[in-house]
């Protein structure tokens, strides 16, 4: 599959780092190299890459107050000349400054975003149709997460990757799963390199059904990009074990997890994603040796979550 005749735009350092660590492998796509790093900086060469062919010089995009998405977009738009709208949404039950103000907020309005503060997901569709009447064809709209038939092109290209470093198949990747990008991007990559490996997306943001419904249609539509068929469904799981009290709520598992990373690797999980991936991987021994673990980033968010954690 050679995605190479695509627009992108080149921020990232790679190839990402495969280690071993914790009794399993880990594929460090949170040591991108550019603007904090994690899962949404391939997303954004192949997204911001199409809206420069086309000729655009700004951005709407979405998320929660602590999205490493918006964080990343904004890093991102900095580097390429592009303006950036960055509607943050208040999606988590949570109103103190470090929530409100530290981590991914701080650093989206450093990296010069203009941030728009609204209470639901209504209220930033209407301002992104605002958005669209006032710059018209100037304005790219990329959707939350950077998931779309485009956004999703990155992890084909992670996937792709991963295969090249692997001097095995892996019984499992295991993958936080929210907007589905990030998940539908391996699945499809995994298939294409035909390696007999199951992607393990962990529900972090919508219940199962709505999550499955996601990632089917992101399936459906980057492969009709792509021109290639949509892989079976036994080339992925949808776990929803570990969503707990939902999205951006920590969980004590999750907690218990970055606390003994940090302690025995020196490596962070964030409590809203990676955390929460990580306690579903399988401890016995064996099987985790034939696990990769997809690290995503999001440590900038840690610094909303330090009162849950130390
Ligand atoms: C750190 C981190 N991990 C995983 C994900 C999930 O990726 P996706 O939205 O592609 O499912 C996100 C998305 O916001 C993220 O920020």
């Amino acid at each position: 599959m050679d995605l190479s005749d695509r627009p992108r735009a080149h921020l990232g350092v790679w190839p990402t780092p495969l280690h071993d660590v914790d009794g399993l492998w880990m594929k460090r796509e949170d040591l991108s190299g550019f603007g904090f790093g994690g899962n949404k900086v391939r997303k954004l060469e192949f997204l911001l890459g199409a809206a420069i062919a086309r000729g655009q010089s700004r951005v709407v995009t979405f998320g929660a107050l602590q999205s490493n998405h918006v964080r990343a977009t904004a890093a991102a738009c900095a580097r390429l000349g592009l303006r950036l709208e960055a509607v943050a949404v208040q999606a988590v039950p949570r109103t103190d400054a470090d929530y409100t103000t530290s981590g991914n907020a701080f650093l989206t309005e450093l990296y010069g975003a203009t941030r728009h503060v609204v209470p639901d997901d209504d209220a930033a569709s209407a301002l992104a149709l605002e958005l669209m009447a006032e710059h018209g064809d100037d304005l790219a709209v990329v959707m939350p997460g950077g998931s779309d038939r485009i956004g999703t092109l990155g992890h084909v290209d992670s996937a792709l990757e991963l295969y090249g470093q692997l001097e095995f198949d892996p019984h499992e990747v295991v993958v936080a799963a929210s907007t589905c990008g990030t998940m539908a991007g391996l699945v499809i990559g995994l298939a294409a390199a035909d390696v007999d490996t199951v992607v393990r997306g962990v529900c972090v943001y919508h219940s199962r059904e709505q999550t499955e419904a996601a990632l089917r249609d992101l399936l459906t539509q980057t492969c009709d990009e792509l021109g290639v068929a949509v892989p079976d469904d036994d080339r992925w799981v949808l776990d929803d074990s570990q969503f707990g009290d939902g999205y951006g709520i920590p969980s004590e598992a999750g907690l218990r997890e970055i606390r003994r990373l940090a302690t025995t690797t020196g490596i962070v999980l964030d409590p809203v994603y990676t955390a929460k991936a990580y306690a579903a991987l399988p401890s016995d021994p064996e099987l985790r040796r034939r696990t990769v673990f997809m690290h995503t980033g999001g440590g900038p968010s840690l610094f909303a979550y330090r009162t849950a954690l130390v």
